[in-house]
Parts: structure tokens; C-alpha cells; sequence
């Protein structure tokens, strides 16, 4: 009896060991996949596992005979209409793009520029409908963008690494603006320089050009994206000095709010939120306040953006940065 007891006892330790050595195993084997998948190298094979795999780029583009896709250009050899490989037909790119910029650029700062800024050169009988592979959903980090770039350069082109790990002039600039969307949470710059230009510009200036009621916005990357991020939410949580709120009452009652942009011997100006200026004489103010919990900047700003206007906005104030 006591054997037989012994025997089941045995039988279920055994089973539950299986359990635990199958459950080891199978997390070791899915978290060894994630960190195969999130430490691709910077090589054309790295680049072809993007290409054909968490890019996406197979969805719009083929390679030759390889894929379907018909959205974008072929990026290998097909037809009469690519008799070249997306990494020599770069080089004749690039010399166009030389005599319409008047930067010199190479096939690399090509294949760069068509990654971070499809919208600069449009290949001819395309739509401008290509992917900005830097933001979400496709969300490629830096080094996945380096990585596909080496295998579009291997496509006949000139491998050369070394113009991705230390980038001339041009393509820093591009790479640059992609670092910037993705410190911002991966959002697209240029999608958010529209969003800037309709709930932003009349109040900020950014290089000279803008509304003069908030602060100039031309280095405010510097400050970090979750700094901004918060200004938009919840301007009044930390108030830019010198931009504070006031509330003057006059002696007839009337209340001014805004910003206190003149303060002389004989009289106060408040500049509104619409940058109307309201002047009153020092001898018809009845009370001039501070008011603290409350910022000129609205806090329902958001209400009018969606989720990916607020992260394109931001990937856009990423970019301004003092030279
Ligand atoms: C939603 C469709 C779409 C996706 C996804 C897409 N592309 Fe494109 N791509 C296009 C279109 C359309 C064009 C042509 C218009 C243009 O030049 O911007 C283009 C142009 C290009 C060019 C310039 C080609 C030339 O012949 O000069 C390159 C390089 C490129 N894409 C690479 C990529 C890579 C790499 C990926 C993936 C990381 C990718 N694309 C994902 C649609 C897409
Ligand atoms: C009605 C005018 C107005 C509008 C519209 C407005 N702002 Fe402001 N903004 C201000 C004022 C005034 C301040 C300074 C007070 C404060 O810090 O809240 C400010 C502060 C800021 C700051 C902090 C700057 C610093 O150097 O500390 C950022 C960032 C900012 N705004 C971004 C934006 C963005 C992005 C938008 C559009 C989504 C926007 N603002 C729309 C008036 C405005």
C-alpha cells in the first residue's frame, strides 16, 4: 500500500519537473527570440531581415522577382522601368539631388533622405505615400534605419558602413531628425510642423517667424521632450519666468487677464491670449494679482489634437535646437 502510494507520489514529481524544465524552456526560447529581434547588426543582413520583416517595406516595395508589391518603386532590378538596383540607381539620385539642394550629397545621404523625409524627392509616377518607417506603427529605431540602408546600399551599390556610423554633414542632419522623433516618443516631425503651424504659431516664435505671446520655441528641445510634453498638458504646472499670468481690475471693475508686458511709472500693459494689449493708467487700477495656477497658454489644447498630433507636435519641437 505505502509502495504503491510511494509510486503515484513519485510519478507526480516527475510530472510536475516536466512542467517546470517545458515552461523554462519555452521562455527561454521566446525571450531569446525578443533579444535576437531587438539587437539587429548593421549589415545588409540585418537590413534584409527589416526589410522583409518588422519594416515593413515589402508591403509597398519588391526586390526583383522577389515580392508582389507594386505601391512603391521596385528596389531591385525589373522591367524596362528599373533596369537599376535601388543601390546604383542611388548614385544617379544623389547627383540630382546635389543640383536641386546645391549640397553635394552621395547614394548614402540619398537612401537616408528617402527614409527620413520621403516628401523631398518624390520618385517620378509615385504618389508621396511612402512610409515614414521612423514613427509608429512601423517605429524603426535608429539602428534598424542604419541597418535597411545597408541593404538597400548592397543592392549594387557601394557598401559602406563607415557612412553610417559616422554620417557627413548631410545625412547627420536626416539621421538628426529621426533621433529627435524618437526621443519625442516616435512621432513624425513633419506631419507635426502642421500641427504646430494651426494651434501653436500664432502665439510662439520659432526662427523668427510667429505670434510674440508665449516664449520663442527656436532651442526648446533643450529642455527635453517630457518638459514639453507637460507644457502642452499643463501649461500653468510650470510657467515659463517672465511669462506669468496677471489679473488687473480697473476701478470700474473691469477685469484684464494676461500677461504683464509693460509696467511703467504712469501706467500697466496686459497682453491678452489673443494679443490684444489692454494699457491702464497706475491711477485706475484697482488690483493688479499674480495669478499662479493659471498659464496665457491654454490647457485644452490636446482637445483639439489627436494622440498622434500631440506626438508628431512633439517629435517636431524635438527638432529645434540652437546650431
Ligand atoms: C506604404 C507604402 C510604403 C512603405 C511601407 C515603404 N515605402 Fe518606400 N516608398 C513608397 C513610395 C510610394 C515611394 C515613392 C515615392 C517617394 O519617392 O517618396 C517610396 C520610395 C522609397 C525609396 C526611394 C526609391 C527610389 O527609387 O528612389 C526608398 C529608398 C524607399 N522607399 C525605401 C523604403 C524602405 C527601406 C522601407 C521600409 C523600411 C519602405 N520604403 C517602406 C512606399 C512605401
Ligand atoms: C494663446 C497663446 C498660446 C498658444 C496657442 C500656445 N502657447 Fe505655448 N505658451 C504660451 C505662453 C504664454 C507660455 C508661457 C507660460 C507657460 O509657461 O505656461 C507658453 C509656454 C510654452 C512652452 C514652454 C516654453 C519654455 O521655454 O519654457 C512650450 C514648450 C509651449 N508653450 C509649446 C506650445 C505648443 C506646442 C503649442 C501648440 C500645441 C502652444 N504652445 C500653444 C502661449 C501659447
Amino acid at each position: 500500500m505505502s509502495s504503491a502510494v510511494g509510486k503515484v507520489f513519485g510519478f507526480l514529481l516527475l510530472l510536475l519537473a516536466t512542467f517546470l524544465w517545458i515552461g523554462q524552456a519555452v521562455t527561454a526560447l521566446t525571450g531569446g527570440e525578443k533579444a535576437a529581434a531587438s539587437a539587429v547588426e548593421i549589415s545588409p543582413e540585418g537590413g534584409e531581415s527589416i526589410f522583409w520583416g518588422k519594416g515593413r517595406c515589402f508591403t509597398c516595395h519588391s526586390m526583383g522577382d522577389r515580392g508582389s508589391a507594386v505601391r512603391g518603386p521596385n528596389q531591385g532590378v525589373f522591367g524596362e522601368n528599373f533596369p537599376l538596383p535601388i543601390g546604383a540607381r542611388a548614385a544617379e539620385r544623389a547627383k540630382e539631388r546635389s543640383q536641386k539642394t546645391g549640397q553635394t550629397y552621395t547614394a548614402t545621404d540619398y537612401l537616408v533622405e528617402s527614409l527620413a523625409e520621403p516628401g523631398a524627392y518624390v520618385v517620378e509616377g509615385y504618389k508621396n505615400e511612402m512610409a515614414i518607417v521612423y514613427a509608429p506603427p512601423i517605429a524603426l529605431n535608429l539602428k534598424e534605419v542604419k541597418a535597411v540602408i545597408a541593404y538597400l546600399q548592397s543592392q549594387g551599390g557601394e557598401l559602406d558602413l563607415e557612412s553610417l556610423e559616422k554620417p557627413n554633414e548631410v545625412s547627420k542632419k536626416f539621421f538628426a531628425k529621426m533621433a529627435a522623433a524618437q526621443a519625442a516618443g516616435g512621432g513624425d516631425p513633419s506631419a507635426g510642423e502642421q500641427v504646430y503651424a494651426s494651434n501653436c504659431a500664432s502665439c510662439h516664435v520659432i526662427k523668427g517667424k510667429g505670434g510674440k505671446i508665449g516664449p520663442e520655441l527656436s532651442s526648446v528641445a533643450g529642455k527635453g521632450a517630457k518638459y514639453i510634453e507637460d507644457s502642452i498638458l499643463r501649461p500653468a504646472k510650470s510657467i515659463t519666468p517672465g511669462f506669468e499670468t496677471w489679473t488687473l481690475t480697473d476701478k470700474a471693475g473691469r477685469k484684464t487677464i494676461g500677461l504683464k508686458t509693460a509696467d511703467t511709472a504712469s501706467e500697466v500693459e496686459i497682453t491678452k491670449a489673443n494679443g490684444e494689449k489692454v494699457r491702464v493708467a497706475k491711477a485706475d487700477i484697482k488690483e493688479l494679482d499674480q495669478d499662479k495656477d493659471a498659464s496665457v497658454m491654454p490647457d485644452n489644447l490636446n482637445e483639439a489634437m489627436t494622440v498622434k498630433d500631440l506626438q508628431d507636435v512633439l517629435a517636431y519641437m524635438m527638432l529645434q535646437k540652437s546650431e
